[in-house]
């Protein structure tokens, strides 16, 4: 594994899994093995879970991290290839990314789409331009179109509660949400779910297709509630349209999973990355309730992130 910025295989997915599964019975399993390495972990958007958790990760493998919030704290970065740079931006990506390739042992960036350029959204120009330019092993901490480490974690925590059961039934069900919302979680659930064999029906308002390169082999309905029938997993997601690119179609209410919901799914456990907009995306019923993995799952991303650095390290 050169970077960590999409799924691979289901053999590397399984070894991530097992190596996160490890972890999590012994944080300090390799306590010493990134002893005298660092991570630098650059935001360009806000984050929560993804900053503390793999902050955590790397201390528990003897790791230094050190967070660069460049949207607040850094340069203006200029991304384009031979700009005459007189406008706003102060330090062009190649300057940047080759310093932080030099002071760093693998790099960490979350860099959210535009929603606007889709054509560079799609290719996710940021996240490759900081790879070309960095010259280190490079860990999506969510990018334009995908958000692996988010996948990773969902994983974990599905084959923590699947109990045995050798095909559950995995549901992606959209849900309303007042902003633009980018497509990278979706993406990515869909993309893991699907590499690593999970049936996986996918369930949203026409005109909310998600890019078919995720979703080939996926059950694709605009009937949620055919779709939540005998449901063992719910993911719950807000996207915005891809065709549209990056608008909003729809603001029904009645897509918001709540209890009456899942009357067909008495199994259902329900999933969401966080942070959830309570009572638009998801009822407080459920987040507060038995059904909800919510806090597991974020409780696997520092399992998640420690697998994977680990594995970088080499
Ligand atoms: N789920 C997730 O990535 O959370 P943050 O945006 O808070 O990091």
């Amino acid at each position: 594994m050169e970077h960590f910025i999409k799924f691979e295989s289901k053999a590397l997915g399984q070894e991530l899994l097992d190596l996160a599964a490890a972890y999590k019975a012994n944080p300090s399993l390799h306590a010493e093995k990134g002893k005298g390495k660092r991570v630098g972990c650059i935001f360009l958007n806000p984050s929560l879970r993804t900053r503390v958790s793999t902050q955590i990760a790397a201390q528990q493998l003897g790791m230094e991290a050190i967070v660069l919030n460049m949207d607040k704290e850094g340069w203006a970065l200029e991304m384009q290839e031979g700009a005459i740079m007189n406008k706003g931006t102060v330090e062009h990506i190649k300057d940047a990314a080759g310093v932080l390739g030099s002071y760093f042992d693998i790099l960490a960036l979350r860099a959210f789409p535009s929603l606007t350029q889709k054509e560079e959204d799609v290719a996710d120009f940021v996240l490759h331009q900081f790879i070309k330019n960095c010259k280190i092993p490079v860990v999506s901490l969510e990018s334009a179109i995908r958000h692996p480490l988010q996948s990773l974690a969902d994983q974990l925590t599905i084959q923590e509660s699947a109990k045995g059961k050798k095909n559950p039934k995995v549901v992606l069900t959209w849900a309303p949400h007042i902003k633009a919302i980018p497509h990278a979680v979706a993406n990515s659930f869909a993309e893991w779910s699907l590499g690593m064999g999970h049936d996986l029906t996918i369930c949203h308002p026409a005109g909310y297709e998600l890019d078919s390169e995720f979703t080939k082999g996926s059950t694709i309905t605009n009937d949620q509630s055919e779709a939540l029938q005998d449901a063992d997993f719910v993911y719950v997601k807000n996207w915005s349209a891809f065709n549209e690119y990056g608008k909003i179609l729809c603001t029904d209410e009645r897509w918001m999973l709540t209890e009456a919901h899942l009357k067909n799914a008495p199994e259902a456990k329900v999933m969401h990355c966080l942070p959830v907009r309570r009572n638009v995306e998801l009822s407080d019923e459920i987040l507060d309730g038995p059904r909800s993995l919510v806090q597991q799952q974020a409780l696997n991303r520092i399992y998640a992130a420690q697998a994977v650095l680990s594995k970088l390290l080499k």
